[in-house]
């Protein structure tokens, strides 16, 4: 457990008053250095070797991982606790269903009872937005949360492993335009990938969506809005796809799911109209056939596979940053 006790700013609650990340809640508010020292530090997690992987192993030891998932999660989920246990962290996965909130307990209470068994790090998931900011403002100082989504608002670990992998794939973002692509309204993950885009600099940021599921608070964020996807995709690098939120939809948004395929579902026609070395993205889970066609999907353009993958080293970064580990070498070590 880190000894560790400053306090933090009430400006942005992740931030320390030494200027440290301590809890990874949105990106909002952190510097583009601060960004790029995360996906600097997470290059130093991929493709290791077993030598290497032994020493990363040690790196948080002693430390108790509580994954808090109140939402459904495949990958999210499963990435953290491979990127904890890599590092050598206890892991306790938490199933919603069989918990004590169920008979009455508030999401605060069920973490100081675990905080009182001595957890390090909560990874929380909640369908309302502002848990993790909520139990990060009512936890110990030694301990830290990580916003693995919350409601709509934002997925801050999704939008730092996309960074990581379009770096990976096409370099400098800056040197870049980009298309989200789909339910904007509903989406944590477009909230937070915008905002990674503009610290980071992109030279152009557009979203391309129906009206109906395009925010009111769009003209605020600083993109080009398009409704016509054809318009909307021209000449762009990377596409980044988003799911039909249907859980999430009060009322009828769409016409039907297949006029929706039909008007923006990305096929490889529209995979056309971008750039001839265009590259698609997807956060998952994808409903093929709904938001993006099985042969773009499944094509040497898409990194959705990579996205999945890049999630292990960027969640090893963000964790090993939060206890304090600082200046990870190539070699894994502090
Ligand atoms: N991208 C994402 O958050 O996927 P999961 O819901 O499977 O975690």
């Amino acid at each position: 457990m880190s000894s560790k006790a400053t306090s933090i700013s009430p400006i942005n609650p992740q931030i320390d008053d030494s200027g440290h990340l301590k809890h990874f809640l949105t990106i909002e508010g952190l510097s583009k250095t601060q960004l790029i020292k995360l996906l600097d530090a997470a290059s130093v997690f991929i493709d290791t070797d077993n030598e290497k992987r032994r020493e990363q192993a040690n790196l948080l030891i002693g430390h108790t991982v509580v994954n808090l998932f109140f939402e459904d999660s495949t990958r999210t989920r499963t990435t953290f606790e491979i990127a904890a246990k890599r590092l050598g962290a206890a892991v306790i996965n938490l199933n919603p269903s069989r918990m004590s909130t169920r008979k009455g307990e508030t999401v605060l209470d069920t973490v100081r009872t675990l905080e009182a068994m001595d957890t390090d790090i909560f990874v929380v998931r909640d369908s309302a937005s502002g848990t993790a900011h909520l139990i990060a403002r009512h936890i110990p100082p030694h301990v830290h949360i990580i916003n693995a989504g919350d409601g709509r608002h934002a997925h801050p670990t999704q939008a730092m492993l996309d960074m990581y992998t379009i770096r990976e794939r096409k370099g400098e973002i800056s040197n870049l335009t980009f298309a989200i692509v789909g339910d904007i309204l509903h989406s944590r993950v477009a909230r937070s990938q915008i905002a990674a885009l503009k610290i980071l600099g992109a030279r152009e940021v557009r979203v391309i969506a129906p009206a109906t599921l395009l925010p009111t608070e769009i003209e605020r964020l600083d993109v080009k809005a398009f409704t016509d996807v054809d318009e909307g995709l021209k000449d762009v690098d990377v596409i980044m796809m988003l799911r039909l939120q249907l859980e999430r939809m009060e009322g009828q948004l769409i016409p039907s799911t297949q006029e929706y395929f039909r008007c923006y579902g990305l096929n490889q026609a529209r995979l056309d109209r971008a750039a001839p070395d265009a590259v698609v993205m997807h956060p998952g889970p994808m409903n093929r056939g709904l938001e993006i066609a099985s042969d773009v999907a499944d094509s040497e353009r898409s990194l959705i596979l990579s996205q999945v993958t890049n999630g292990i080293a960027v969640r090893m970064a963000i964790m090993a940053q939060l206890v304090g580990i600082e200046g990870l070498r190539e070699n894994g070590a502090t």
